[in-house]
């Protein structure tokens, strides 16, 4: 009767119906995962009693192929390893909820828990990352800000993240450091990303401020003597590259394709413009100025979530460098690096040979699929 509720037949198309768009062969997905369930439930009827305890299990495992809910899913795919007295150091809810829904997103999406996040959709990814992270906009406290400009400084013959000649090298009269002073730094103040673990791009310093982006794709521009705030700009996704300088505009690129110009002084959006029309374009090389130009180097994700979704249809991104008129953000040029255009091809290489069971790797640990033995003398591993 209670079976007969959920309709175990409908299963497949139940899944069909609800594609994911990232997962390009869908049905194949669907009838993996389904015929994976079926063989769970048709053991359980051999094991669990009574029938109560079987209806919460088998409305788990439908929750666990089609659910959407946000807490949901976070208790199917990240709770097993963030909980309470895990081994492994991985955060706790209470200090997730601390962290920014986009470096949440960040950690899914190029970070730290980007193995996971490659199993999920677009939009799981989001859903799971908003309802798990904060907002960002409280982030900067009043007193944090800068209530006056920079004394004038000295600018650099170069700023971002390299000379012309790609050496690094700032000569001892601008960078005011030499190979004598260096062992004497003591630290004057320190700046604390809010709600982010990460932040990667090496810091821009022009005109005594500092320009530098974070993983939750928070842009700040801080005065070099204080380390108080003069504005942040909030980009799209995490900002890993080093911002350039140059025409009174800040440049910068984020892990979503978008290259951004904002205003050096105010943080006000001047252009922003999507150096690659490919959805898993990313931009972790800094921005090059030169002449009237920006130049960006733009990479992919496809081939680090084929390594991890074998349903995920590879291999379409082709990297590229991208000239951007400095002034509109109007693309002059685009040079790829693989000079096909991708087209479909048959599958050459069939799927490596799997040891064990296939279960085991998807729910950690292996059910008889027939009832050969009594429920009692089953172990539950
Ligand atoms: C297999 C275990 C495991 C699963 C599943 C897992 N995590 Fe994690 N997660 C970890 C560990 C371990 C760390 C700490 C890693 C470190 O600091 O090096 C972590 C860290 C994080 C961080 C902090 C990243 C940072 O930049 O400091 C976030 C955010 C996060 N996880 C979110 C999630 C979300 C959301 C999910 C579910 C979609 C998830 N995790 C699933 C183990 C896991």
């Amino acid at each position: 009767m209670l079976l007969k509720a959920l309709e175990i037949s409908k299963l497949d198309e139940s899944c069909i119906s609800n594609p994911k768009p990232e997962i390009a062969n869908w049905t194949e997905v669907c009838r993996r995962l389904t015929s994976n369930l079926k063989s769970r439930i048709s053991d359980l009827r051999c094991r669990i009693r009574p029938i109560s305890k079987f209806l919460v299990v088998i409305s788990l495992f439908s929750t666990q192929v089609f659910a959407q809910a946000p807490d949901a899913q976070f208790q199917m795919r990240c709770s097993e390893c963030h909980k309470a007295g895990n081994a492994i150091n991985a955060p706790l809810p209470d200090t997730l909820r601390q962290m920014t829904w986009q470096s949440i997103l960040a950690a899914l999406e190029t970070g730290k828990m980007k193995g996971v996040g490659d199993t999920l959709t677009a939009k799981e990814r989001e859903s799971i990352a908003r309802y798990i992270g904060s907002d960002t906009s409280a982030a900067i406290m009043p007193s944090a800000k800068c209530s006056a400009s920079p004394s004038t400084v000295a600018s650099n013959d170069w700023n971002g993240w390299s000379d012309a000649g790609n050496t690094r090298f700032q000569p001892a009269r601008l960078a005011g450091l030499t190979s004598q002073t260096t062992p004497k730094l003591k630290l004057k103040w320190a700046f604390g990303f809010p709600g982010v673990t990460t932040a990667s791009g090496t810091p821009t310093i022009v005109g005594g401020k500092i320009f530098i982006g974070a993983a939750d794709g928070a842009v700040y521009s801080l005065d070099a003597n204080t380390g108080c705030v003069y504005w942040t700009y909030a980009a799209a996704a995490g900002v890993r590259v080093s911002p350039v300088i140059g025409n009174g505009y800040a440049y910068f690129g984020d892990l979503r394709g978008n290259v951004y110009a904002v205003n050096a002084d105010t943080g006000a959006l001047i252009w922003r413009t999507r150096a690659d029309d490919h959805p898993l374009a990313v931009i972790t090389g800094s921005p090059k100025l030169e002449s009237g130009r920006l130049y960006v180097p733009v990479s992919g994700r496809d081939e680090s979530i084929a390594a991890t979704n074998a349903a995920y249809e590879c291999c379409t991104f082709r990297g590229s460098i991208v000239a951007l008129d400095a002034r509109t953000g109007k693309r002059v040029w685009q040079a790829y690096t693989v000079d096909e255009t991708p087209k479909p091809r048959p599958a050459r290489i069939k799927p490596a040979r799997k040891h064990g069971d296939p279960r085991v790797l998807r729910y950690g640990r292996v059910q008889q699929s027939t009832c050969k033995a009594k429920p009692s003398t089953r172990e539950r591993a």
